[in-house]
């Protein structure tokens, strides 16, 4: 495979796009028009730059890297690639409108795949030419820097698909972890009831924010605390998925915690927007509680 295809150039399409190119992968780039897929392309073009003046990569690999990313205005030249990968916005009708126009040109054994946080694979596929030939490939934020890849086959999924994928995730130096089609694959299905929980203890008064996030870091050994972390995502995605957990599995030990539905009601979604459980407008995040 020479080729692969990156729908949605925003962060994870970008981030995707990037390290594909940089392990060799001629990229096609696209999203809703040319002018946001050469966006896409731009902000790759700063990350490299700041990597040349760190020393991480040479001038040269930055060049050849921008060379073999293509921004693309409609889906024709996708008929080359091995691999057509969808980033776009989490959205089930944008995914599957994705999947009816771009599998149009999928190529004889080329595969469709989705990065979805949360649709199940199985029911995205439905709208695929060939169910059999698609599958999800979660990646992590920032692409560049996270080692995994989340591999999720559908029900109709075949076992050259999964390969085919395997040796795409290897190229760019991933650790391949396989999940089942079930709500919040492996990473989100654990991290999402901690997220959650840290919402519970804080509405219920057990600590204060910066208490919670401090006993998690050094009692945990965990890079940043809880409530940290979900501002880092967005407290809408937090909710978003822990819905998805909700729904999916029916199970009460799932339900959203008050307060998290509280702060996104609010439109205090976390570091996007200035507040969430921190302040980030300043030159240090300050809790707010
Ligand atoms: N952000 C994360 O931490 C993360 C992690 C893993 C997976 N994901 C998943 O990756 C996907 C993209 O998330 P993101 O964070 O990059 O979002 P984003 O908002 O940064 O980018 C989404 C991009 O999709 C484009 N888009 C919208 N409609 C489109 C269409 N019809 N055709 C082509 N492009 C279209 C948008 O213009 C935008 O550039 C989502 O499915 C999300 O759940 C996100």
């Amino acid at each position: 495979m020479q080729s692969v295809a990156v729908i949605g150039a925003g962060q994870m399409g970008a981030g995707i796009a990037q390290v594909s190119a940089q392990a060799g992968y001629n990229v096609f780039l696209a999203d809703i028009s040319l002018d946001v897929a050469e966006k896409g392309k731009a902000g790759i073009a700063k990350l490299l730059e700041r990597s040349v003046t760190k020393e991480k990569i040479s001038a040269a690999e930055r060049d050849e890297t921008l060379a073999r990313i293509q921004p693309v205005s409609d889906y024709a030249p996708l008929a080359e690639a091995g691999l057509i990968i969808e980033a776009a916005t989490e959205n089930e009708a944008i995914k599957r409108k994705i999947f009816e126009s771009a599998g149009a040109l999928l190529g004889g054994d080329a595969v469709l795949a989705s990065n979805t946080s949360s649709i199940p694979i199985t029911r995205l596929a439905q709208a695929s030419p060939d169910p059999a030939r698609f599958i999800g490939v979660h990646f992590f934020n920032p692409v560049p820097v996270m080692g995994l890849i989340e591999v999720i086959r559908g029900l109709a999924t075949s076992n050259e698909t999964v390969a085919k994928v395997e040796s795409f995730g290897q190229r760019l130096g991933k650790r391949i972890v396989h999940a089942n089609d079930a709500p919040g694959f492996i990473v989100n299905r654990v991290l999402m009831p901690m997220l959650n929980e840290a919402c519970f203890a804080l509405g219920e008064g057990v600590a204060t924010i910066a208490d919670i996030d401090a006993a998690c870091q050094l009692g945990l050994n965990h890079p940043m605390g809880p409530l940290t972390l979900a501002d880092f995502i967005g407290l809408d995605t937090c909710l978003a998925i822990t819905r998805v957990l909700f729904e999916g599995t029916g199970d009460p030990k799932f339900r959203p915690a008050p307060l998290l539905v509280k702060y996104v009601e609010a439109g205090w979604l976390g570091k996007k927007t200035g507040r969430g459980f921190y302040d980030w407008t300043g030159a240090e995040p300050v809790p707010t509680r």
